[in-house]
């Protein structure tokens, strides 16, 4: 189920109706180009992740750049990308219980689905799975690499999953997944590369502890916008999982270093509905139109205005200078402080290129969040 998109192909970008969320399709295709320029020429795979964008139609895009599938974070966002027509999902994350697993299971039947583990009684239930499809699950280990999030920790524990993995008949051990997402927004660059380093640690001292246990390592899989060149540059890492760089977002613009080679794209588009008072304008968009978990928006080049809360349908931007230039009626494109949960507001994309809107793009997986 979607709503009716906010513009049509062709109309003029000034009447696209608000709040919308558009995609500035130059810089997009240029920060599509911008990575597979930078991986190309090395024996790097980029499998971008699809959380950002949580549309097949913008995965095949990257498929069509050189990318080898995409990375999904729950089932129903795998389910959304293969009906889409991504023939190569990678689900970064645990699936725990039976219907999910059911899910996975049959879904690999329709394309190559790769799934995370870092339990043992998940790797049974997963093979159990597998077998009741008749699909032989390709599962990779996920390792602590510093996030303290999912993952086993780095070395024996990682040999030790990854065998009972690969004694599963159902199952095939496919590598270790190893993404260190506390480093991604560390804004110095020599910090950030530090963090990075202790991961590639980890990830060299759980490949010897396979190898010592006789299992070929085959991929080794994480990084994202804010590493990849750090993970790329390791010799270790063999795919990269980076997001966010088609998009950007005001957060990852303060991070040094060359995630800043990136354009921002992606915008949220609001109208002024109200200029009250000399300081304050208030936009008709809102929490319901931009996430705030990474900060308020900014306002594409207008720093005299500055959005200083929201509510569910306001922004209410405070006048730096109160001479500046804003009547009610104007049209203002809010740069969101972080891209993923933003889209995950919105049922479409709606593409401009020279003024016009040349495309509108479903969703298909907002809101896929089982
Ligand atoms: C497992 C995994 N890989 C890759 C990414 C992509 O990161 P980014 O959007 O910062 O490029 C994420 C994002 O949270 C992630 O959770």
């Amino acid at each position: 189920m979607t709503t009716r998109p906010p513009a049509d192909i062709g109309m003029p970008a000034a009447e696209i109706d608000t709040p919308a969320l558009v995609v500035d399709l130059d810089a997009y295709e240029r920060n599509l180009d911008r990575m597979a320029a930078s991986l190309a020429g090395t024996r790097l795979r980029l499998r971008p992740h699809a959380k950002t964008h949580k549309s097949p139609v913008v995965g095949l895009q990257q498929v069509a750049r050189g990318a080898v599938g995409v990375c999904c974070q729950k089932v129903s966002e795998a389910e959304a990308m293969v009906n889409g027509g991504v023939r190569n999902v990678l689900v970064t994350n645990e699936i725990v219980g039976p219907r999910k697993l059911a899910r996975l299971a049959s879904l690999a039947r329709q394309a190559e689905v790769g799934v995370c583990v870092d339990d043992p009684q998940n790797v049974r239930d997963l093979d159990a799975a597998a077998r009741a499809f008749g699909v032989r699950l390709p599962v990779l280990v996920e390792v602590n690499v510093g996030a303290n999030r999912c993952g086993v920790e780095p070395g024996e524990p990682a040999a030790t999953l990854a065998r009972q993995v690969a004694a599963q008949p159902g199952l095939r051990f496919a590598g270790l997944q190893a993404y260190q997402g506390r480093a991604q927004h560390i804004q110095d660059v020599e910090k950030r590369r530090e963090a990075i380093d202790l991961a590639i640690a980890k990830v060299r001292e759980s490949v010897d502890a396979l190898s010592r246990a006789g299992l070929p390592c085959e991929a080794v899989t994480g990084a994202g916008t804010g590493s990849y060149r750090f993970e790329a540059a390791s010799g270790v890492y063999t795919e990269i999982q980076a997001g966010s760089y088609i998009f950007m977002d005001a957060d990852y613009k303060k991070v040094e270093g060359f995630p800043s080679e990136f354009e921002n794209a992606l915008f949220v588009l609001a109208t002024v509905m109200s200029r009250a008072t000399r300081d304050r304008a208030v936009v008709d968009a809102g929490l319901k139109a931009f996430s705030v978990d990474s900060g308020m928006p900014v306002v594409q080049g207008r720093p005299d205005l500055e959005v200083q809360r929201a509510s569910d349908e306001h922004g209410v931007l405070l006048l730096r200078d109160p001479a500046a230039p804003v009547r009610v009626g104007d049209r203002l494109f809010l740069i969101p402080g972080h891209c993923d949960p933003t889209i995950n507001l919105h049922d479409w994309y709606v593409g401009i290129r020279g003024g016009r809107v040349e495309a509108l793009w479903p969703i298909a997986a907002r809101g896929a969040v089982v």
